[in-house]
């Protein structure tokens, strides 16, 4: 395989760097190059901040070790292409899925990419991710999308992760239908993707539970029906009187807690599913002794991105609105303060930070 040697001519980027659980830095780093014929080199553009990196900086993803870059969302421009890459060429605006992916593998083949044999979750996890001024790609040909000329190239960020998760995980998994009564518990991004992405299937309720204030306002302006705030009331007691008893066809777990799982096994109607999106770090109580003979289904995914090209048509089409999920601004070269800012999204009424790399 042809090999590019990684030390000539090496040059120098800025990077927001892993160094250990609570240690991070904005550092320079040597930029990537390829290092397989069918990896491409992009420019960043536009990154953003996940949940999950929090959880990375928090050292609950052990995996991920002192020096990494991480960031696993974003759209940027082609530096270079190794000779091997057939979709793209240097110049193209492309969209980064959070998901990389050869195409070629058993899993690949059934769509499900989140398990590809030399891919899946490893941008800023594994390999180094895109909270830095390049990035390296792997399997360029299937982990990238061309971006349509015009679009909105900051709102296809939230398109890297959390629509196709909220969407994937949550709406398709769940088996959302029309008429459907759904509750999605936990209003994050991730929630909220799946509460627009929700409304293709025309459900005919959809309750938002959280404690954030802010973020239940957002659900309702984003189409739920009625929200509760769990810290407030008693959000079991609270479902089953909006529901006439009976609960709801679709719980989607939207947070990662036992409490917000426990939750969904309390409110779910006989038939129906709970779809758990949430990454969890505990065990969470399977009451089956209520569960058993109720004939409902629970799913759980990681993200395959699968729906990533159906999604960007629906946001050519403006049936989907993704730029209202974000509310902050900084270059890249201010990332330490877009991390505190999404790390007190409460207080500062935060939903999704882009970081431009002007
Ligand atoms: N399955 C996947 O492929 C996948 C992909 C991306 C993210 N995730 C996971 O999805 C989850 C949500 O991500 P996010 O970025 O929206 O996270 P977030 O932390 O921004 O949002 C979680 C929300 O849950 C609320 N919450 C906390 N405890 C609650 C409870 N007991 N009941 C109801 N709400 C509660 C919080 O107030 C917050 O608004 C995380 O666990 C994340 O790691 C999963
Ligand atoms: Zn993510
Ligand atoms: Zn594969």
């Amino acid at each position: 395989m042809p090999h590019f040697c990684q030390y000539q001519n090496e040059k120098i980027m800025k990077a927001l760097v892993y160094h250990g659980p609570g240690k991070k830095s904005w550092e320079e780093k040597p930029q990537p190059v390829i290092l397989k014929p069918t990896d491409a080199v992009v420019k960043i553009l536009k990154t953003t901040i996940c949940g999950t990196d929090l959880h990375i900086m928090k050292g609950d993803v052990p995996e991920v070790t002192d020096g990494r870059i991480i960031g696993h969302e974003g759209v940027g421009i082609i530096e270079e292409v190794g000779n091997a890459v057939s979709n793209f060429k240097k110049g193209d605006h492309v969209l980064i899925s959070c998901i990389t992916s050869c195409g070629k593998c058993n899993y690949c083949k059934k769509g499900m990419y989140s398990h590809c044999e030399d891919g899946g979750w490893i941008l800023g996890h594994l390999i180094d991710g895109t909270q830095a001024e390049y990035v390296r790609i792997p399997h360029a040909d299937n982990s990238l999308y061309p971006i349509p000329a015009g679009a909105d190239e900051e709102a296809l960020v939230m398109l890297s992760d959390i629509l196709p998760t909220g969407f994937e995980c949550g709406v398709l998994n769940g088996q959302v239908k029309p008429g459907d009564v759904i509750a999605i518990v936990g209003a994050g991004p991730i929630g909220l993707a799946a509460l627009l992405t929700a409304q293709f299937y025309s459900p005919a309720e959809i309750i938002m539970i959280d404690s954030d204030v802010n973020r239940l306002e957002v659900s309702k302006k984003f189409g739920a029906s009625q929200t509760i705030n769990f810290k407030k009331e008693n959000a079991v007691e609270k479902v089953m009187a909006l529901t006439g008893g009976i609960g709801v066809d679709v719980a989607i777990e939207a947070v990662g807690v036992p409490e917000s799982f426990e939750l969904c096994e309390s409110i779910i109607a006989p038939g129906g599913h709970i779809a758990n999106v949430g990454v969890h770090g505990k065990s969470v109580a399977l009451h089956l002794e209520d569960l058993w003979a109720k004939n409902i289904t629970i799913t759980t995914r990681l993200v395959d991105t699968v729906s990533t090209s159906m999604l960007l048509k629906t946001v050519e089409g403006k049936k989907l609105l993704p730029a209202q999920l974000i509310t902050h601004h900084f270059k890249l070269n201010q990332i330490l303060d877009a991390y505190h800012t999404f790390e007190h999204a409460a207080d500062e009424k935060a939903l999704k930070v882009i970081m431009s790399n002007d």
